[in-house]
């Protein structure tokens, strides 16, 4: 990370705990749903299946820009699936970097070669093993586990989704995302339960049990992207929702944290592992704020 945008998201923070501000710095722009998998713990695929047009979702990269905006994610949808008039999620990223936004990432199922060396990173999608991975995902491992060899950057930080189906999973994501050369770290979440994936949810003394292998794997040394000081907090779903600082926009609707900001009591039990380090982070938590440093400097 340059030492510019360093400062200024020290800034931010210094801005946003100290006068109580709520404007956002992190932003996502959904530009499909459309998705070529249909996972087991998915809500939010092939809704309306649009990809939307290019003038739609630079508008959109803008109008976030615009609010405050510095850290872009895109997002789907599958995102790769996402191409308009000659233009691809490729340019989307170099023209997000054009416009100012600091830190630009992408969130991919990488079951699409990988050439996007202008990403900070890309969050490509890992829910275990082969077996287990293959279990939520259809028969996509080996096609991904090609394009992580094949990428052409080593931009690529694993993105785990931790449920009932996956939840003995964990070492074997950490280990393989060491032993390859493009993956940069793992980065994990614990299922969401929307409506229709309730019997996914992980039980308090099952996230206590995943906290505890993953707080583990990092004093082994596996490079995992999350906060160890946000577990206890993530556990109990003790830290404050929404996240003000984060926004999406899909198809022209902003909402605050996430598009699940619409379903009914979801909130409480968020298993984003993001809004927990984010919400934690600006409430100004000491030891939140030195492991965010020591993280994002290595990381990103
Ligand atoms: C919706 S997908 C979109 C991007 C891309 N298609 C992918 O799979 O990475 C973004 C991330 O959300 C995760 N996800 C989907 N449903 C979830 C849920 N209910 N709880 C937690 N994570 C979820 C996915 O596993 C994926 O890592
Ligand atoms: S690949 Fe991503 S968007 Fe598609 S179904 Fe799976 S989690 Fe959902
Ligand atoms: S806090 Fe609520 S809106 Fe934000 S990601 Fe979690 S469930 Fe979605």
């Amino acid at each position: 990370m340059k030492l510019s945008s360093l400062l200024y998201f020290i800034g931010f923070g210094a801005k946003t705990f100290l006068l109580r501000k709520k404007d956002p710095i992190l932003g996502t722009v959904i530009v499909t749903d459309r998705c070529n998998l249909h996972c087991k713990h998915c809500s939010v695929n092939n809704i309306t299946a649009v990809v939307h047009p290019y003038v739609k979702v630079r508008a959109e990269m803008q109008q976030l820009y615009d609010m405050g905006v510095r850290i872009l994610f895109f997002c789907g949808g599958e995102t790769f699936l996402w191409q308009d008039g000659g233009k691809t999620l490729r340019d989307l990223v170099v023209e997000a970097k054009e416009m100012g936004f600091m830190i630009v990432n992408v969130v991919t199922n990488g079951t699409f070669p990988i050439d996007l060396p202008e990403a900070d990173l890309i969050l490509l999608s890992l829910d275990g093993d082969r077996e287990r991975h293959n279990l939520i995902r259809g028969d996509t491992y080996d096609t991904i586990m090609k394009n992580v060899d094949e990428a052409t950057a080593d931009n690529i930080c694993f993105y785990m989704a931790i449920n009932q189906l996956n939840k003995g999973a964990i070492r074997s994501v950490c280990e393989t995302a060491k032993a390859k050369k493009n993956v940069r770290a793992v980065s994990f979440n614990f299922h969401t339960p929307y409506p229709d994936t309730k019997d996914l949810a992980l039980s308090v003394e099952e996230k206590e049990a995943c906290c505890r292998e993953i707080g583990q794997l990092m004093d082994e040394g596996c490079p995992v992207f999350n906060l160890k000081s946000a577990f206890p907090y993530l556990v109990h779903n003790t830290f404050p929702t929404p996240c003000y600082q984060c926004v999406v926009i899909e198809d022209g609707k902003v909402s605050v944290c996430g598009r699940c900001i619409d379903v009914p009591g979801l909130c409480e039990q968020c298993g984003y592992f993001f809004v927990a380090e984010y919400t934690l982070l600006f409430s100004g938590k000491p030891k939140i704020i030195f492991e965010v440093l020591k993280t994002y400097l290595k990381y990103v």
